[in-house]
């Protein structure tokens, strides 16, 4: 028997021990997390192939998703129905696959051929109609190629609804290999009570030209993902990336060439006229510009995150760009959980360092403990709370107790630890407060400004920009998340990623700089903030989104909708946040190095 996933199938029925021993496997380093090379896609004549039946659901919503089975299909006579979960990603994608017990040999043609009868009682044509009324579609993969195909139909007035009886499945080979396959439903039957409804099959083999390596190119949509708007949305950010770093490197310039001809000047001024130098602007607060953040604890562990998910999602993009995740179920997901939990020093690192600098309490590590978990439980949380909804719908996304096990040992055993290492090692190579300046004793009063200095206002502001250059790609990646688009152009994700953060490093350090001139040096937080509203902008037009370009509805896709948007928009705020921060703490420490302060 061939089977499709790696250790077996069929013995691990709902195996909480099962992903335990499969993610300690993963983080040992034996288990790599694209796994196509240890599958073996080779069949021999009249091998048996296995049709898994996946998920059905609505198709305006692609994450809303039930098993296959909770509508009243019936099953082949091949009585073996295995369900198994591969990866850790998949379980959390609400992959269920159960066997669909339908005959098929490869090579081996098969006429129309009746494989089960559905007893259509009352209740089940409810549930068909209801499934017809809101456009349910299926999911079935055949050698790892999803197939969709549509539930029933509907007639003109609503009255009548028909269901697809007969599944003409064409699949391609090249050599001994699977290439293409292709689903017809035929065979249009009215659901009418106390009816026998025989649903069958039928297999045609055809010779194809299509290169193995090549069989997912026909799921990508070119036409949608046009290249032209990708350039276009490129270019504009890129021009906005010149002006904005024009901008700062002209701050920049004149700052410190003021500096320069002062302290050339300096040489031959007396005493009298240094009394009444232009001491003006940014530079009457250096004794305040280091003075520890407010709620450091809280500050140290947002950067630390920050710093994480930017390399997380530097590293996978860059995965993505090599492997072509998108051939495989659930190994986006997969790739990204490993590469979490192995990024966690870095949290540690950023996180600690700053911690220490700041004169944090180093004895109790709480900032550790915040740093670690933060992220984890937030997504945790959120996840946890749409569970509930989909536990109560049945839907297949509620996650299995066995992965929730799994996800909290990777946590405390693998998470943890790293951020441990992380954090000793940056306590102890940067954690000293080795500031240009030195932090006077007395904080100097804040004096009053324009409402537009005023902190509140910059933060609001300094989220347009970095909004701007990103909000035509987050059009595309919404899309292939909520809809039916394998989303696949990663190269310009990435482009869009290092435009992302080089201008909201341009924009923080502008803000920053306004904010110090007004001789305000509570500038830790306004950076962060103002680099973090970026995120506000997004979580705004994934409202847009959601009335305008999806026909979603109901308690559950919302409440999904908006969940895993709020997760999503936040992990963006915190790093482009962190992002805006590291460039912008670099500014201030180049800007008061080169000052002379007697
Ligand atoms: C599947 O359909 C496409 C488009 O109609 C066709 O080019 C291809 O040859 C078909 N493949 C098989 C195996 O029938």
């Amino acid at each position: 028997m061939t089977c499709n996933c790696i250790y077996g199938c069929s013995q691990f029925n709902n195996g909480w021990y099962f992903y335990l021993v499969n993610s300690v496997l993963f983080f040992v380093g034996i288990y790599h997390p694209v796994t196509s090379d240890q599958i073996k896609h080779n069949y021999v004549d009249k091998e048996e192939v296995v049709l898994w039946m996946n998920t059905v659901g609505p198709y305006h919503n692609r994450q809303e998703t039930y098993k296959y089975f909770s509508l009243p299909f019936c099953v082949g006579n091949k009585k073996t129905i295995s369900h198994y979960h591969e990866t850790l990603g998949e379980a959390l994608q609400g992959v269920e696959l159960e066997f669909s017990g339908l005959d098929i040999k490869f090579k081996d043609e098969v006429m129309q051929t009746t494989y089960c009868e559905i007893e259509l009682d009352k209740a089940k044509r409810d549930a068909f109609v209801y499934a017809i009324k809101n456009h349910y579609w299926y999911q079935m993969y055949i050698d790892d190629l999803p197939i969709w195909g549509i539930v029933g139909e509907a007639d003109e007035n609503g009255e009548d609804h028909y269901l697809w009886t007969y599944k003409k499945l064409e699949i391609g080979f090249n050599g001994n290999r699977i290439v293409d396959v292709n689903l017809t439903s035929e065979g249009k039957v009215r659901l009418i009570p106390n009816t026998k409804i025989a649903m069958s099959y039928s297999v045609k083999w055809k010779k194809s030209d299509v290169k193995f390596e090549d069989r997912f190119d026909k799921y990508l949509d070119p036409s949608f993902f046009q290249h032209r708007i990708h350039w276009f949305s490129i270019f504009n950010s890129f021009m906005m990336v010149i002006f904005l770093v024009g901008l700062v490197s002209m701050i920049l310039m004149r700052t410190l060439r003021k500096d320069y001809a002062r302290y050339s000047k300096e040489e031959e001024m007396d005493d009298m006229d240094r009394d009444l130098g232009d001491e003006y602007g940014w530079k009457q607060v250096h004794g305040d510009v280091f003075r520890p953040s407010s709620h450091p604890l809280i500050f140290s562990s947002l950067i630390g995150s920050g710093c994480q998910i930017f390399s997380v999602s530097f590293i996978v993009i860059i995965v993505a760009m090599v492997e072509d995740l998108y051939t495989e179920r659930g190994s986006m997901l997969s790739t990204a959980i490993f590469v979490y939990a192995a990024t966690s020093p870095v949290n540690g690192y950023f996180g600690g360092s700053l911690y220490a600098k700041q004169g944090g309490n180093l004895t109790m590590d709480k900032q550790m403990f915040i740093g670690a978990f933060m992220i984890p439980a937030m997504v945790c949380g959120t996840a946890f709370f749409i569970n509930f909804i989909a536990i109560y719908y049945h839907a297949s996304r509620a996650i299995p107790f066995g992965t929730m096990v799994a996800v909290c040992c990777i946590c405390f055993f693998v998470i943890l630890p790293l951020n441990l290492v992380g954090t000793i090692l940056g306590r102890n190579l940067s954690g000293q407060p080795n500031f240009p300046c030195r932090v006077n004793a007395v904080p100097r009063p804040i004096p009053e400004k324009k409402w537009f200095m005023e902190p509140a206002v910059i933060v609001c502001l300094g989220g347009i920009l970095p909004f701007g250059s990103i909000f035509i790609e987050m059009y595309f990646i919404f899309t292939s998340f909520w809809a039916y688009k394998i989303y696949y152009v990663y190269g310009f994700m990435m482009l869009v990623l290092v435009i992302l953060c080089i201008v909201t490093v341009c924009v923080t350090i502008v803000c920053t700089y306004f904010l110090l001139n007004a001789e305000d040096y509570r500038w830790q937080w306004t950076s962060f903030l103002s680099a973090a509203s970026t995120a506000v902008y997004v979580y705004m037009y994934s409202f847009y989104y959601y009335f305008f370009k999806t026909k979603m509805y109901g308690l559950f896709q919302t409440s999904f909708y908006f969940g895993y948007m709020a997760v999503f928009s936040t992990a963006l705020g915190i790093m482009c946040g962190a992002v805006g921060y590291m460039g912008t703490s670099a500014f201030v420490r180049k800007i008061y190095t080169n000052v002379k302060i007697d």
